[in-house]
C-alpha cells in the first residue's frame, strides 16, 4: 500500500507481480491480483479483480491483456492484493484463486494462506441467509462473512479492523489474511493464526516510532462498539506506526520477506491474531486476547537478507544453486559458533537452557521431509554425544499417536521455514506437556523460532528451491554442533569431539571436491533418466542419504523412488532386485562397511548391477560396482554430508532430462502451512 507515494497502475502491478514471483515456490497453481478500479476519484473506487490458472507468468499476461486497465493513471494512495495459490480446497482454476470476493460487486476482497476448518458450517449459515457461494474454496466463507458482519452492522461508522475482528472469532483453523474493501478505500486489514504474515515499512522520512503499542479489546463483543471509539482516539496518537509529519510511507504485507525485501528491509512480524490496519498512512495492531507471549508491543526489525540471496545468478535453477552453495552454507552455519583452537562450540540461542537440557530424560527430534531426515541422519552422534535416549518423529505421525511427552523431555523442531503446520503443532502439543521446545529453523520470526523455548539458526541462506539441499547439510551440522556442546564436559568423550570438530572444520573444502564430480553424476544422469524407478540403498550413518536422496528423487524427477535400509533387504526389498532395476547403495568406510558388503553381495548374486557410492580408497566395493562414484572420505558421522550431495546433483540433472520445472515440482509447496 501506498501513501502519498504517487504511482502509476504500472508500477503498481510490477510490485505485485515481482512481489509473488519470489513467492512462487510457496504455491503455484494460479495467481490473482485485486487493485482500484480506473477511477481516480477515491470514493468512487471500484475494486478489479484479475485472476488466472497458471503460474504467475501467465496472470502478468492476463493484466496486461485486460482493455479497461489504464496502465498510466496515478494513485497517490492506492492499496492492492495479490496471492499465488497451491490448491488445497477446489481445483486450480480462476473462480477457486485468490482474492476471493464477497459479492458480484467486489464489495470485499480478501487473500488467505492456510485452511479454514469449519468452513462448511459458515457457509451452510451463509447460504442459509441468502449468500451465493461461486467457489468451491474455503477462503470465498470469509470474503461473505465479513460482508455478512457489515451489512449488520449496528452503527453507520463501524471501522474496517472491527468487521475483521468480529469475522476471525468465527473462523477455525489456520489464516494468514489482507482484506481490502471499496467501503473503505485507501485502507488494509491484515491477520493471521498459524499462518505467517509480516510487514514491511518503507519511508525516506523518520518513522513515528520503532514500536508499535499493541491496543487490546475486551473480550466482550458486545462492547467492542463503545471500546471502538476510546481506542481510535489513541489510535491517532501514541498507537500508530506512521511517518512523521504525515510524509509518504509504504506500506508491505507479505507472508515472507523475500517477495518485499527489494523494496525494504524494516519489518514487523505479526503475532497470531494480531489484526494490522492502516488508513490515511498510519498502521496501527490491535488484537481482542493478549498474546500468548504477553509482549504488549511489536518491534521494527531490520532484516538482514540481501536480494542477490535470493536470485539465480547463473544457475539455471534455484536447486542447483542452492546445492553449489553449499560449501558456504555449511560454513555459515558453523561460523563464530565452532572454535577450532579450542576444540569448543558455543551456540547462543542454547546457551541459557544447556543445564536443563542437560538434565532431560529423552530428546525427541521432530520435523517433516528432509528436515526429519536431518533428525535421522544425527540420530547415532546425538546419543553417543549427549548419551541420552534420541526419538526421532515425523510430526504428523507423532501427533496422530498422541505421544507420551513428560515436562523432563527437550522436543527438538527442524523446520527450515519454521511454519510447517505439522511441525508447529507438534510444537505446541510438546508445550502443552511443559516440555523444554528447541527451535531448528532457518528463517528468523518464523512461528517455530518464536514458539520455541530456545534454538538454533541455521544460518543456511534463504532456500527458495522446493527441493531442500543446502537446509539439509546446515540442519544436520546444526544438530552435530549441539550434540558436541552438550559433551564438552564428558572426559571420555574428549578424543571423539576432537575428531569431529576437525572433522567440521575440512567439511566445506570437502563439499567442493564432491561438487566437482557434478559432470560425471550428469553422465550418470544420462543412463538413468528413461527408467521408472531407482532404488536408494544403505544403512547406518548413511540411511538417511538414502530416504532423503529417494525423496529428491521423487519430489523433482516424478520416478518412483525408495529409500532402503540394507539391513532389511533380505526381509523384502531383494525382491525388487534383477537386471533391469537400478540400484544406487551407499557404502562407506565406517562400522557398517562389512554389512554393506554382505548387501552389495546379495544384490550382485541376483543380477542386480549396483550404481556404489563409495570411499575414495575403497578398491572393494569398486569391484563390483556397475559404476562406482568415489567420495572424499570424513568423520564417519559427517560422512552423510557429503554422501547426499551426489544424490542430490543426480536429482536435479534427472529432472532437466525428464523435462520438468526443477523449482517448481508437480503438487508441491515449499512450505506447507496446512495440516
Ligand atoms: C515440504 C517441502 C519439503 C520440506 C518439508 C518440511 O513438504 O516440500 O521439501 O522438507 O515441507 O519443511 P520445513 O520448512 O518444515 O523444513
Amino acid at each position: 500500500m501506498n501513501y502519498r507515494v504517487p504511482r502509476t497502475r504500472k508500477e503498481i502491478f510490477e510490485t505485485l507481480i515481482r512481489g509473488l514471483q519470489r513467492l512462487e515456490y510457496r504455491g503455484y497453481d494460479s495467481a490473482g491480483v485485486a487493485i482500484d478500479g480506473n477511477n481516480n476519484e477515491v470514493k468512487e473506487r471500484h475494486i478489479q479483480l484479475v485472476k488466472k490458472r497458471g503460474n504467475v507468468k501467465a496472470l502478468d499476461e492476463e493484466l496486461y491483456k485486460q482493455d479497461s486497465m489504464d496502465l498510466k493513471v496515478e494513485f497517490e494512495t492506492h492499496f492492492g492484493i495479490a496471492h499465488t495459490r497451491w490448491a488445497t480446497h477446489g481445483v486450480p482454476n480462476a473462480v477457486n484463486s485468490h482474492p476471493q470476493r464477497s459479492d458480484k460487486g467486489n464489495e470485499f476482497v480478501v487473500i488467505h494462506n492456510g485452511i479454514i476448518t469449519n468452513y462448511k458450517d459458515l457457509r451452510k449459515f451463509l447460504e442459509s441467509k441468502g449468500y451465493e457461494f461461486e467457489s468451491e474454496t474455503d477462503t470465498e466463507t470469509i470474503a461473505k462473512l465479513i460482508k455478512y458482519v457489515f451489512d449488520n452492522r449496528e452503527t453507520e461508522d463501524i471501522t474496517f479492523s472491527t468487521l475483521v475482528e468480529r469475522v476471525i472469532q468465527q473462523l477455525e483453523g489456520a489464516f494468514a489474511l489482507v482484506f481490502k474493501s471499496i467501503h473503505y478505500p485507501g485502507e488494509a486489514v491484515a491477520t493471521r493464526r498459524g499462518s505467517p504474515l509480516l510487514i514491511g515499512v518503507r519511508s525516506k522520512y523518520k518513522l513515528s516510532t520503532e514500536q508499535i503499542p499493541v491496543l487490546y479489546r475486551t473480550r466482550n463483543i458486545e462492547n467492542v462498539k463503545n471500546i471502538c471509539k476510546t481506542r481510535m482516539k489513541r489510535l491517532d496518537s501514541s498507537a500508530c506506526l506512521h511517518a512523521v509529519g504525515d510524509k509518504a510511507v509504504e506500506f508491505f504485507f507479505a507472508s515472507d520477506a523475500s517477495a518485499i525485501i527489494e523494496h525494504t528491509n524494516r519489518v514487523i512480524f505479526l503475532e497470531d491474531d494480531d489484526i494490522a490496519a492502516v488508513a490515511d498512512g498510519k498502521l496501527s495492531i490491535h488484537r481482542v486476547k493478549r498474546s500468548a507471549s504477553d509482549d504488549p508491543s511489536r518491534a521494527i526489525q531490520t532484516l538482514q537478507m540481501e536480494l542477490q540471496q535470493i536470485m539465480k545468478g547463473n544457475f539455471s535453477a534455484f536447486m542447483q544453486k542452492e546445492i553449489f552453495e553449499q560449501p558456504e552454507s555449511v560454513f555459515n552455519t558453523m561460523r563464530g559458533r565452532v572454535n577450532f583452537e579450542t576444540n569448543t562450540v558455543l551456540l547462543g540461542g542454547l546457551k541459557d537452557h544447556l543445564k536443563e537440557i542437560r538434565r532431560c530424560r529423552r530428546l525427541i527430534v521432530i520435523g517433516c521431509g528432509t528436515s526429519y531426515h536431518a533428525a535421522v541422519a544425527t540420530r547415532q552422534v546425538l546419543e553417543e554425544l549427549t548419551e541420552l535416549p534420541v526419538m526421532v518423529e515425523l510430526a504428523s505421525d507423532f501427533l496422530d499417536r498422541n505421544t507420551p511427552v513428560f515436562r523432563d523431555d527437550v522436543c527438538f523442531f527442524i523446520s527450515q521455514s519454521g511454519e510447517t503446520a505439522d511441525t508447529l503443532l507438534a510444537l505446541r502439543y510438546c508445550k502443552d506437556r511443559r516440555a523444554l521446545t528447541v527451535g531448528v529453523t532457518n528463517t528468523v520470526g518464523s512461528s517455530i523460532s518464536r514458539e520455541t523455548d530456545c534454538g538454533v539458526h541455521i544460518n543456511a541462506g534463504p532456500e527458495i528451491g522446493v527441493a531442500s539441499t543446502k537446509a539439509y547439510t546446515s540442519q544436520f551440522i546444526s544438530l552435530v554442533m549441539f550434540g558436541l556442546m552438550m559433551s564438552e564436559d564428558r572426559i571420555s568423550l574428549q578424543d571423539r569431539r576432537r575428531e569431529i570438530i576437525h572433522g567440521l572444520r575440512s567439511l566445506p573444502g570437502l563439499i567442493k571436491e564432491v561438487l566437482s564430480l557434478d559432470e560425471k553424476i550428469h553422465d550418470l544422469a544420462l543412463e538413468l533418466y528413461t527408467q521408472r524407478s531407482l532404488l536408494v540403498m544403505g544403512r547406518g550413518y548413511n540411511y538417511a542419504t538414502c530416504l532423503e536422496g529417494a525423496l529428491k528423487i521423487k519430489e523433482i524427477t516424478y520416478m518412483h523412488s525408495e529409500g532402503i535400509l540394507a539391513g532389511e533387504l533380505k526381509h523384502g526389498p531383494l525382491a525388487l532386485i534383477d537386471k533391469q532395476m537400478p540400484v544406487i547403495m551407499v557404502i562407506m568406510k565406517d562400522p557398517c562397511f562389512a554389512k554393506c558388503q554382505n548387501a552389495l553381495q546379495q544384490v550382485t548374486a541376483r543380477q542386480g548391477r549396483p550404481i556404489i557410492l563409495c570411499s575414495k580408497d575403497d578398491t572393494e566395493s569398486s569391484k563390483f560396482a556397475y559404476k562406482a562414484i568415489a567420495l572424499p572420505t570424513t568423520v564417519d558421522c559427517l560422512q552423510g554430508v557429503l554422501s547426499v550431495i551426489p544424490l542430490q546433483l543426480l536429482s536435479f540433472h534427472l529432472a532437466v532430462l525428464r523435462g520438468y520445472d526443477v523449482d517448481f515440482p508437480r503438487n508441491l509447496a515449499k512450505s506447507v502451512t496446512v495440516e
